[in-house]
Parts: structure tokens; sequence; C-alpha cells
């Protein structure tokens, strides 16, 4: 398709447009956050935000696939001492627009450094919001799997008789579990909490996220020749992510230098991936082509 591995420049609702209805299979995305870094891209309001970020929703909704998902990395910002409630009201809002508010991760940054404020204590995480078109969207759970850790080796060496069959809450949360299940496994499911550390290498972008973000919500939502989307794409860093794990990108920032930097890293990801192709070939060929011994020694 042609809108497929490219970099848009231009305002997101008006460059989707341009897309055809159901042709996406994730979105990935983290938008300008109210008020904030205005020198560098422009702040919006947090007061007008809703406003001015339901037009691009909309688009978002068309071109997205009734088995896709929606990721929103946002946070609300601090206005005169409390919590503004500018994503809140959003939620609601897209909910009215037909989204499906079907779940939420948290990316808890591991590498902050400290801080004193008066009143609150360093900010060390932020929303990563799950909508959804329908409730049977594609998940590839077992794509993000985690080793089970050290716990288990001595927990699931000696068993209880509870261990054995399903063990119901004792506080009558209604949740219950089946210990004696994890035994043989090295790998266990993850939880909603993503532990990750920030970005800290300059990309000429002042807000840069790290691409194993994306790259974790890319494998668990898509498979590979999915196309993923990126409408305030930045310096590139989901079109990256999508490259580097076999899916198809769609990126788009109203900012021109931000374009250049995005179709500069990608095009440099793509050398290198051609290049490891072309050695991996290579290297291929030279096995085949080596004499296979058979018979007497
Ligand atoms: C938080 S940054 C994204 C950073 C990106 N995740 C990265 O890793 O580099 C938000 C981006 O949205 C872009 N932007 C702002 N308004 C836009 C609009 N209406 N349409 C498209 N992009 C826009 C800004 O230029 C900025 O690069």
């Amino acid at each position: 398709m042609e809108y497929e591995n490219k970099i848009f420049l231009g305002d997101c609702g008006d460059i989707l447009k341009g897309l055809p209805d159901n042709s996406i299979d994730l979105i990935f995305t983290s938008p300008p956050y109210a008020d904030q870094r205005q020198k560098t891209y422009g702040g919006v309001s947090p007061d007008k935000y809703v406003d001015w970020f339901l037009p691009k929703t909309e688009q978002f909704l068309r071109v997205l696939k009734p088995s896709g998902t929606f990721i929103l990395n946002i946070k609300e910002r601090v206005v005169n001492g409390e919590r503004h409630t500018y994503v809140i009201e959003l939620i609601l809002e897209m909910k009215k627009q037909g989204w499906l508010w079907t779940e939420e991760f948290m990316w808890h940054k591991k590498n902050s450094y400290p801080g004193k404020w008066p009143n609150r204590f360093r900010d060390n995480w932020e929303r990563l919001i799950q909508f959804n078109k329908s409730k049977k969207f594609h998940m590839y759970q077992d794509a993000v799997m985690v080793p089970v850790g050290d716990w288990a080796k001595d927990r699931l060496s000696k068993l209880s008789e509870t261990d054995l069959s399903r063990d119901e809450s004792k506080v009558g949360s209604g949740f219950g579990k089946n210990v004696s299940n994890w035994v043989g496994r090295d790998k266990v499911y993850p939880t909603n909490v993503i532990h990750m550390a920030t970005e800290c290498t300059n990309k000429n972008h002042s807000a840069v996220f790290p691409v194993d973000l994306p790259k974790w919500f890319i494998k668990l939502f898509t498979q590979p020749g999915d196309a993923v989307l990126d409408p305030f794409v930045g310096s590139g860093t989901t079109a990256l992510a999508a490259l580097q794990l076999g899916r198809k990108y769609v990126g788009i920032d109203v900012n021109p230098e931000y374009v250049v930097i995005s179709r500069e890293r990608v095009a440099e990801t793509q050398i290198s991936l051609f290049s490891i192709a072309e050695e991996r070939e290579e290297y291929q060929s030279t096995k085949d082509s080596e004499p296979t011994y058979k018979g007497t020694q």
C-alpha cells in the first residue's frame, strides 16, 4: 500500500484522512502533553486538550481495524496545585465516540532521579491507556512472557496440599490460584506494570521514549507484516520499533525537523537490517556449499 513504511509531514488529523478505513493493526503514540514543552513543539492548553484531540481520535477510530488496538501514552499535568482532569475527560469523550476503554498499563520509569517538591513526590510513572473498537481484538500474550524468577525454585520445590488444588482467596476477593500449575514452567505472563528505564541518549527531540516501550506493545498486539501507526511520531521511535520487528510503519509529525530526524533514523535501521540479512545469506550459502563428510574415518 502506498501509505505504508512512510513518515508524513503534517497534522495527523488531516494526513489520516488519506488512509483507508480499517487499515491499521496498532496505533501507539505519545501526543504532546498539555501545555508542556511549548518552546519545542507547541503546547495545547489543558482546558482545550480534549477538543483538540477528539477530531484526531475520530480518524484513529476510522483507520484502526476492528481487531486492532490503540495505546495512548499520556499523563495529566499539575495545574494550580492539583492534577488536571483532561485525561479522564478525554477517556469519557472517546467512549462516546465509540471506543472501548479496555485496559490501562503503567510505565514505571526505573531510572528517575530523586527530587523534592513541597506537596508531592517525584512523578515516576506514566499511563498507557488501551482502547479498542471491539472486544475481540488480537493479543499475542505469549510474545511478552517473562522468566519465572528465582522465587519459583524454593516455592515450587515444596508444595503443600492446598498448592495442589485451586486455593480460593481467604479474604473473599474471588481470586484463586493453583500454585502447582507453575511447576516446570520457566516463563510466566507479565503484569500490567512495565518497568523500563527512560531514554537518556539525545535524539534531538525532548520527549523520546525508549524503543523497547513500543516494541513491547507491538509484540503483544501485532504479528510480523502488520501495520503500526504513530500519529505523533517525533524522532521516529515507534517506526524504528516496528521496522526492527518486521512490521510495517506509518509515522506522522507536524514538525519538519522531526520528520527529517525520523526518516534518517529509519533509513539507518533499514541499512543495518539489510546488511544483517545479507551477511546471514552469505553465511548460509557458505555453509551450504561446505562438503559433507560421509562414510569411514
Ligand atoms: C511527545 S512527542 C513524541 C515523541 C516520540 N514518541 C519519540 O519517541 O520521539 C509528540 C510529537 O507530536 C508532534 N505533534 C504535535 N502536534 C501534532 C499534530 N497535530 N500532528 C502530528 N504531530 C504533532 C510534535 O511535533 C512532537 O514531535
